[in-house]
């Protein structure tokens, strides 16, 4: 049996990567889909911004039978690479997924990186093949991490104000909410890339080596314009400081305009100067309402948080979000 691992290179190769992935990835992650195929040509093909994708087809006789995808960072991480792996449901437990991760590991180490970092699913109440396959490629895992899920559907605006009213109240007195979509305003610019550099240092990183990642105004529109040009749209919300105009906190959810229904919840940051005014739970509220206004065909909102997260969790439990999945993030010496 002949066994081929390619990059996939061709508008009829990334048709056979995404077939495969919408038919796994609603099997193996309940409430997930598979991103929309204009996404997949954006990913193999499209302008490479502060980070490459390359997309891997595994085929045997002719059938496609496992997709995979290598995430190398451009700008700071470059000995880290993120790999993602899935083999079809009818051919697991043959070696496939053994033997197209060896080929995985080797293309990252031949673009200079020395780590790989995978996120291993499993649902709540047993393991699943996630954990034991990557034990089984000598990883460790180096975070726990929950996804959540929210249903939109049944999101109404008393329960949003009635929130507000009991956990913000007048402790963010002093801010102020600006709402966006896909560009921040110039003026709120370096302020988001400061926050999004956050991103990566204040959130729980378990034993998971990540380097702080470096950020400024340029690289922000970068990354804001590849999310435009793949085909997901941004809400934002942030809170200003009223005395001085600068941004202290924002959230922020992308959503594929042409498969709106799964939206994902990106960042939430707050300055740590300015923590305690409760303004996670501000911008995420506000935010959520516009989102659901705008997008109603939005159904379902993901979100992946540390398990030792408590502050983040703990508005996302306020708000309704329900645990489906544990997705630990594991790390593979290269
Ligand atoms: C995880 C996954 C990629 C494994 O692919 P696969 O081709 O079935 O893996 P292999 O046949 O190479 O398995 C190698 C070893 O992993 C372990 N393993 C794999 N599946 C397992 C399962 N269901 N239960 C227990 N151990 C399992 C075993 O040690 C196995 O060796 P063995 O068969 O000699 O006992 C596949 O199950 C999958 O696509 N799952 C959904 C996506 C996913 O979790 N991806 C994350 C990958 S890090």
């Amino acid at each position: 049996v002949t066994l081929t691992f390619e990059r996939v290179a061709d508008a009829q190769a990334a048709k056979r990567w995404h077939a495969l992935e919408a038919h796994v990835v609603p099997l193996d992650h309940p409430g997930m889909v598979a991103d929309p195929l204009a996404e997949v040509e954006h990913m193999a093909f499209g302008p490479r911004g502060d980070e490459h994708v390359q997309l891997y087809l595994g085929t045997e006789e002719g059938t496609d039978v496992a997709t995979a995808s290598i995430w190398l960072p451009m700008r700071d991480n470059l000995e880290n690479a993120t790999i993602f792996l899935a083999v079809h449901e009818a051919h697991r437990r043959r070696g496939i997924g053994t033997r197209f991760a060896h080929d995985l590991f080797a293309r990252a180490r031949a673009e200079g990186r020395r780590r790989a970092i995978a996120f291993v699913a499993s649902p709540l109440d047993d393991d699943g093949a996630g954990p034991p396959f990557a034990a089984s490629l000598r990883g460790e895992p180096a975070l726990a991490v929950f996804r959540r899920q929210l249903d939109l559907t049944s999101l109404d605006t008393a329960t949003l104000d009635a929130l507000v009213a009991e956990h913000v109240g007048g402790h963010a007195a002093g801010y102020e909410a600006v709402s966006w979509v896909d560009r921040v305003p110039d003026g709120l610019l370096d302020g988001a890339a400061a926050l999004m550099a956050r991103m990566s240092t204040d959130p729980p990183l378990g034993s998971l080596e990540w380097e702080p990642e470096v950020w400024d105004g340029a690289r922000y529109r970068t990354r804001e314009d590849d999310a435009i040009a793949r085909g997901r749209r941004r809400y934002a919300t942030g809170a200003v400081e009223t005395a001085t105009g600068r941004l202290v906190a924002y959230t922020d959810i992308g959503v594929s305009w042409a498969q709106p229904v799964v939206g994902y919840q990106w960042d939430t940051v707050v300055d740590p100067d300015h923590r305690g005014h409760r303004l996670g739970m501000l911008v995420k509220v506000a935010n959520l309402r516009r989102f659901r206004t705008a997008e109603p065909a939005s159904e379902r909102l993901q979100t992946w948080n540390a398990a030792s997260n408590a502050h983040m969790v703990a508005i996302n439990d306020l708000l309704g979000f329900v645990a489906v999945e544990r997705s630990t993030t594991w790390q593979f010496d290269l």
